[in-house]
């Protein structure tokens, strides 16, 4: 294999020991942080990413509860239940897991979160404040990404950075912060026009698509930094939006699927329930 792994079980790892630590200072104050996460429904990839954010919890001394709520919950009864965690002092961050069943509305959902408690970085206010270059809570899969591409030690100045997918929650912020590193970014989706011309002028290419395999090596340059943000399940086995086999004899760094940016999505989410706790002491 030519690539360097990028691994982001070591790296968690690494960074959860560094939470852990400022939990237990934090706790000495008085303050034990504390993350709730709501679970509507019975969506058997949100069942497996709720455990895990509750594991990094126990892992790292926080306090965390699941609500779980009905497939058939209203918008009302959501949105009153998101309200009751904005006034629990003892919670700091609340996430509301995605995707909702249809007939809710996730967008005024996330509204009622208040801004300060907002873990997951998307309410408007968090992602303009990315989009403004101002200090607000960034959304933590684009977060643990970056973290991921700055240790690599590459100057990511002048380089070419090019997104795959544009959503809200990675495509879009993920630009955002690549830009902020002054990388020339290019941000490609389902409509782009020869796509592989893009990907393969990339010395950062991250791939949020959401379709197994999609990023061949003959897309990728020779030496680039290759991000796999996507989870599909093919066959009863996980597999990202790279063609991991192929790519990795081409590519100078790269993320494994799973072990990847899945890992530091969650040790992100830690990382900003802390620092939504240690605000209050602010
Ligand atoms: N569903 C898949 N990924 C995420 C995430 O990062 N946050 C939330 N709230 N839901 C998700």
């Amino acid at each position: 294999m030519a690539a360097q792994l990028l691994d982001g079980k070591v790296m968690s790892d690494a960074l959860r020991a560094e939470i852990a630590e400022k939990v237990a200072a934090l706790k000495a104050k008085g303050v034990t942080p504390g993350l709730a996460v709501i679970l509507v429904g019975e969506d058997p990839a949100s069942q497996i990413y709720v455990r895990n954010k509750g594991i990094g919890c126990e892992q790292t001394g926080m306090h965390s509860v699941t609500i779980r709520m009905p497939e058939e919950t209203t918008q009302q009864e959501l949105e009153d239940q998101i309200r009751a965690l904005n006034e629990d002092p003892a919670i700091h961050g609340i996430l509301v897991q995605l995707p909702l069943p249809k007939h809710l509305d996730e967008a005024a959902a996330l509204a009622v979160i208040v801004p300060e408690k907002d873990v997951d970085g998307f309410h408007v206010q968090n992602a303009g404040k990315l989009l403004n270059g101002l200090n607000g809570v960034v959304a933590c899969t684009p977060k643990g990404a970056l973290e991921m591409i700055r240790r690599t030690g590459v100057n990511l100045s002048g380089k070419e950075a090019v997104v795959v997918g544009r959503s809200n929650i990675v495509g879009k912020p993920m630009g955002v912060l690549l830009l902020q590193e002054n990388c020339t970014v290019t941000i490609c989706h389902s409509r782009t026009a020869d796509l592989a011309a893009h990907t393969r002028r990339a010395d950062v290419l991250v791939a949020a698509v959401g379709k197994a395999k999609f990023i061949t090596a003959d897309m990728v340059k020779p030496g680039a930094i290759v991000i796999d943000v996507g989870i599909n399940r093919v066959d009863g086995k996980v597999v990202g939006d790279v063609d991991f086999d192929n790519v990795k004899e081409v590519a100078g760094w790269i993320t494994p699927v799973p072990g990847g940016v899945g890992r530091m999505t969650i040790t992100m989410l830690l990382q900003n329930t802390l620092e939504a706790a240690e605000r209050t002491l602010a």
